[in-house]
């Protein structure tokens, strides 16, 4: 099967990429980035907020794969919306991870001025600074809305989404206005083992002799859905990509798509509380 998707502006991305959140040791960052790289990915997933830009860009730098054959992405962080601070925080990013361009820059969270980000993301993106841009953590409404009033169609949504949470009507939406899903947390983060017992997961990574992490990816990518699965750990850092040489039989993936119960493990950004710790949230400058 296909190994990218094709973005609404004509970028093809991975649809297996990496992710580094909570992989905040920059040795450890870049060491597993390199890793990654090296085992075959072509993506690699940070965030102003990771605190690992700068590991990133040194990965990509170091690892001896040609720039352009490289997908970055990296998300805004909702402080930096107002005021064209949107812009200057992206030349921040490319100054951290010492690129000139970066493949796909995100709205991490809908939360403060996300008008304002987005049109500063319009010109960047205009300008060839970002190949691409999109949105994370936006429900389908304020996906719809954002679509509505601006010039620039997102080309990703990355909203949290496993076994447990598959996002059904958001998926249908993003479908709807072409706008690729992109799946983080794709293991569930936390919620691996109750995840890995299911006898969906299990019985079907018997049948294929794949593991159950394996199992879980390939129903997502089986979709369309990318998937973005973070390790600091080799064997499973290989593990994670080797999905593409087995395809889950419809009866497996009805089995697995009957475990969701819409359960989102991080939080959506429709919860006011989630908006109200935003709020009171303080940082140092990202
Ligand atoms: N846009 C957003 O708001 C947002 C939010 C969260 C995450 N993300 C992105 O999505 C990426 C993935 O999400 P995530 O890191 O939260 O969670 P995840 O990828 O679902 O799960 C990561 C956890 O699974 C373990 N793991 C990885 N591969 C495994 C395997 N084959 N078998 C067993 N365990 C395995 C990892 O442990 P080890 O590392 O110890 O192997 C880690 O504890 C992030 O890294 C980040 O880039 C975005």
């Amino acid at each position: 099967m296909e190994t990218t998707a094709l973005l609404n502006n004509g970028v093809r991305m991975p649809l297996v990429g990496f992710g580094t959140y909570q992989i905040t040791d920059p040795g450890q960052c870049r060491q597993s980035a390199e890793l990654a790289l090296e085992a075959g990915y072509r993506l690699l997933d940070t965030a102003q907020n990771y605190g690992n830009e700068k590991s990133v860009g040194e990965a990509v730098r170091a690892c001896g794969i040609p720039r352009g054959e490289i997908f970055v992405t990296s998300k805004v962080w909702f402080r930096n919306h107002p005021g064209g601070e949107c812009r200057r925080s992206v030349y921040r990013s490319l100054e951290r991870m010492g690129l000139d361009y970066i493949d796909l820059m995100l709205i991490h969270w809908p939360f403060n001025d996300v008008y304002a980000a987005w049109r500063d993301l319009e010109t960047l993106y205009e300008e060839g600074t970002v190949r691409a841009i999109g949105v994370s953590n936006f429900a389908p409404d304020r996906l719809v809305d954002l679509i509505n009033y601006n010039r620039v169609v997102p080309a990703v949504n990355q909203v949290e989404t496993h076994l447990f949470c598959q996002q059904k009507t958001a998926h249908r939406w993003m479908e709807k206005y072409n706008v690729v899903h992109q799946a983080y947390a794709p293991l569930g983060q936390s919620r691996i083992n109750h995840m890995f017992a299911l006898p969906a997961v299990r019985d079907a990574a018997l049948a294929h002799g794949k593991t159950p992490a394996q199992v879980a990816l390939r129903f997502l990518v089986q979709q369309g859905i990318a998937v973005i699965p973070k390790s600091v750990h080799e064997e499973r850092i290989r593990e994670n990509i080797d999905i593409f040489d087995f395809c889950l039989t419809q009866g497996e993936m009805e089995a697995l798509s009957a475990v969701d119960n819409a359960e989102p493990m991080i939080g959506t950004a429709t919860d006011p509380a989630r908006a109200e710790a935003a709020r009171d949230w303080k940082s140092r400058e990202l």
